[in-house]
């Protein structure tokens, strides 16, 4: 019989006992897939007296992470703590200098360290796998880097955040303002104990710009990821989007032009028939566009215990099977130094203002617009309070400087009231 894989896990929560769960009970369809035996031999976590779900009685405990990922008797570091920094780092890399395989969930720790820590990999020959960082259970780092290899990648997006889309869908489907489905989400879990995490777009932003190192063959920059949270949007926005045809997502969207790498993680209107419209809850999707392939969605759970467990076995059993990939798709030391790009491609917009009720206003609005050399495609007033009356635009492609500039000058015409909201369009 051939050796078994020998499996050291730290961190012992959601993830860490997810791969636990699927570890004892598919032992048998692990070894048939992986050609040989898929074993724990220890698990670390900060509280070893903790009541958890599953049976560590068989396998060995160490305190320390570090000294976990040092074992002789661990082929495979399976990282399932989280954090960017401290005890993850710390593992990860003493696993990596002790020549163990590395598979991770920790999208903060690769956006962060990734290029040093699959660098220092490459070196000795090991492999960091992180499918379970991106999307959850949606193999996306597979498609990329194993399926879609033979495209030019045009365009990756993606609502990768699930707490920021059910946050949104719910205010749609219950009516509600964001402060309450806020407050809803936390009482729910589904918040990060620093919540800026996910609706901050941190979170997402972490993943989109992993998936932007595989796609473009790039250094992940997340730093250079122009971060939008989901925090300024108000059930009327989604509400008149809605009128119009769209629905509002927290979307991430990276792609290489002439000027450089364009990395955005911001609301967008998507059209409401579009599969990305249509996506409800906290699943995720992920929209790859290939030269040759064209465009692939990918939908599914992109969060919880078994979706994530699932994504680290997939890599598991690849390393089990002897498939030694680069980390980002091609060796790290190849990975270009990204030139990072304002995220400047001209693309619809939405405007929503409250303009007064003066004769002529709506004719100020447009001439700024068409200053700017912004043009409108359709429009629509509401019926008005009695000083002032909502009014909704939909631009033709037009940059966000122009956007940006164009709406600086508004409160000069003297006819807006409150301020303008302006929201980019993806018409996926
Ligand atoms: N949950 C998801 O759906 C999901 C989805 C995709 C990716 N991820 C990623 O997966 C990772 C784990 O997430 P999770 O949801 O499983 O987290 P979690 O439920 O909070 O579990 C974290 C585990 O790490 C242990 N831990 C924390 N600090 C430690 C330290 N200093 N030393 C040793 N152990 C330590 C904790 O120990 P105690 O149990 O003793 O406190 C706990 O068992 C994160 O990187 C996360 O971003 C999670």
């Amino acid at each position: 019989m051939a050796d078994p894989l020998r499996l050291g896990i730290a961190g012992l929560g959601t993830v860490g006992t997810g791969i636990v769960r699927i570890v004892q009970s598919h032992a048998a369809l692990l070894e048939r897939r992986a050609g040989r035996p898929i074993v724990i031999s220890a698990v670390s976590a900060r509280s070893r007296t903790k009541n958890r779900p599953v049976d560590l009685s068989d396998y060995a405990w160490e305190d320390d992470p570090v000294a976990l990922a040092r074992r002789a008797d661990v082929d495979v570091f399976v990282e399932v703590m989280g954090g960017s920094e401290g005890p993850a780092k710390a593992a990860t890399e003493a696993a990596i200098a002790s020549g163990k395989d590395v598979v991770t969930a920790n999208k903060a720790l690769l956006a962060h360290h990734g290029q040093a820590l699959a660098e220092a990999a490459e070196a000795k020959g090991h492999v960091i796998r992180f499918e379970a960082a991106v999307a959850g259970g949606i193999p996306v780092i597979k498609a990329l880097t194993e399926g879609l290899a033979g495209n030019e990648i045009r365009r990756v997006m993606g609502v990768m955040n699930g707490t920021c889309n059910y946050i949104l869908t719910r205010m749609e489907s219950a009516g509600l303002p964001y402060e309450t489905v806020f407050e809803e989400a936390r009482q729910l879990g589904y918040l990060e104990a620093d919540p800026n995490l996910d609706v901050g777009g941190v979170d997402a932003g972490h993943k989109l710009s992993l998936l932007a190192a595989i796609a473009f063959g790039t250094k992940v920059s997340f730093d250079a990821v122009e971060l939008e949270g989901i925090g300024r949007i108000s059930i009327d926005d989604i509400r008149r989007a809605a009128d119009m045809g769209y629905k509002i997502k927290l979307l991430g969207v990276a792609q290489m032009t002439g000027r450089g790498l364009e990395q955005s993680m911001s609301p967008c209107l998507v059209p409401a028939d579009s599969p990305l419209g249509q996506l409800q809850g906290g699943t995720n999707m992920v929209v790859l566009e290939g030269d040759s392939v064209g465009q692939i969605v990918m939908r599914g759970a992109g969060a919880g215990e078994g979706p994530t467990a699932s994504a680290i076995l997939g890599d598991v059993i690849d390393i089990a099977r002897g498939t030694r990939l680069s980390t980002f798709g091609q060796p790290a030391a190849t990975l270009a130094e990204p030139v990072a790009a304002k995220a400047t491609s001209p693309a619809p917009h939405y405007l929503r203002m409250e303009l007064a009720d003066k004769p002529g206003a709506l004719a100020k609005v447009a001439t700024v617009l068409g200053d700017e050399g912004i043009s409108i495609d359709r429009m629509r007033q509401y019926g008005h309070a009695d000083t002032s009356a909502p009014v909704l635009i939909v631009t033709h492609k037009c940059t966000r400087e122009a956007i940006a500039h164009a709406l600086s000058r508004l409160p000069a015409t003297g006819v807006i009231v409150g301020e303008p909201v302006a929201i980019r369009i993806e018409n996926v």
